[in-house]
């Protein structure tokens, strides 16, 4: 596969979900260097899935603009492509079939999109799974279905919205290694959504703190940390006191509300 990444130019961004409500956020700059992993962290409730719905031009923003490699986006595409927290998978479908719809959908001849969806497949490590049934897998091999597919589309951008979320912590663990080492293999981007500390750390190049109602973002970090990253690592233990001490500072100037939400949500956080 040949994949490449796009730079990305988000300035002035502002959205809100009624035209008399409050903004989700407004006047919201964020920019990304071809091929970066970027990380979006913040509690729920402060944009973070808005954000990204707006960036795969799911829905458009009130204000602001959006350009990937200098051109406006406005619309969904092939080229960026999102993940979310669950699968969704079509249960019928066998695994090959599944990863290759998009490409069905294109109406890509069948040799080409058989070589494509074998080579997807062996990204994800479920080359012997072609033939059997998605119902049969375990979560993390489903969401591995997902990200095949995905991958099928040779993407520029992944989007993912908090997309491990729901796995126990040791597949969550390995397919955070492994979507950054595929991303960073194929130069492709990636924008993580999260309130998963650790999954910053752990998948990024740079994070950035997202606070308070209306949204904005408080503070960006970069996470120069080698690869591959382990959670034991001292200099992953290392930025994640950072990060966190981010957050927590991040919190206070936005003057987030502490809701009973976030209250739960500092438990994973601090986990
Ligand atoms: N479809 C919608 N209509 C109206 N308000 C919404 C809708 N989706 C989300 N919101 C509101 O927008 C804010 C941001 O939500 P969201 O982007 O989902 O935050 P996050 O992903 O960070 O948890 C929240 O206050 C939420 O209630
Ligand atoms: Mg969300």
């Amino acid at each position: 596969m040949s994949i490449r990444g796009v730079s990305i130019n988000i300035q002035g961004l502002g959205y809100r979900y009624s035209s008399r409500g409050n903004p989700t956020f407004s006047n919201l700059r964020l920019e990304a260097r071809k091929g970066e992993a970027l990380a979006i962290i913040g509690r729920s409730g402060c944009g973070k899935s808005t954000l990204l719905h707006i960036i795969a031009g799911l829905n458009r923003p009130t204000e602001g603009i959006i350009e990937f490699d200098g051109k406006k986006v406005d619309g969904p595409s092939s080229r960026w492509v999102m993940m979310f927290q669950a699968p969704h998978l079509y249960p019928w479908m066998k695994v090959a079939q599944n990863v290759g719809v998009g490409l069905k959908f294109a109406r890509w001849p069948e040799k080409d999109k058989a070589e494509r969806v074998a080579e997807a497949l062996r990204l994800v490590e479920l080359q012997d799974y072609a033939d059997v049934s998605v119902q049969d897998l375990s979560g993390g091999q489903q969401q591995r279905v997902a990200l095949a597919r995905s991958l099928v589309m040779e993407p520029e951008l992944l989007l993912l919205d908090e997309p491990f979320s729901a796995l126990d912590a040791f597949t969550r663990a390995s397919l955070q290694r492994d979507v950054r080492s595929i991303a960073k293999r194929l130069g492709f981007n990636l924008i993580i959504v999260t309130h998963d500390i650790d999954e910053a750390v752990l998948m990024a190049d740079r994070a950035v703190i997202m606070a308070g109602s209306p949204g904005k973002i408080v503070t960006e970090i970069e996470v120069n940390l080698p690869d591959p990253r382990t959670r034991q690592d001292a200099a992953v233990q290392a930025m994640r006191a950072r990060l966190m001490d981010e957050f927590h500072a991040a919190a206070q100037v936005a003057g987030t509300p502490f809701t009973e939400e976030a209250k739960q949500e500092e438990v994973i956080i601090d986990a």
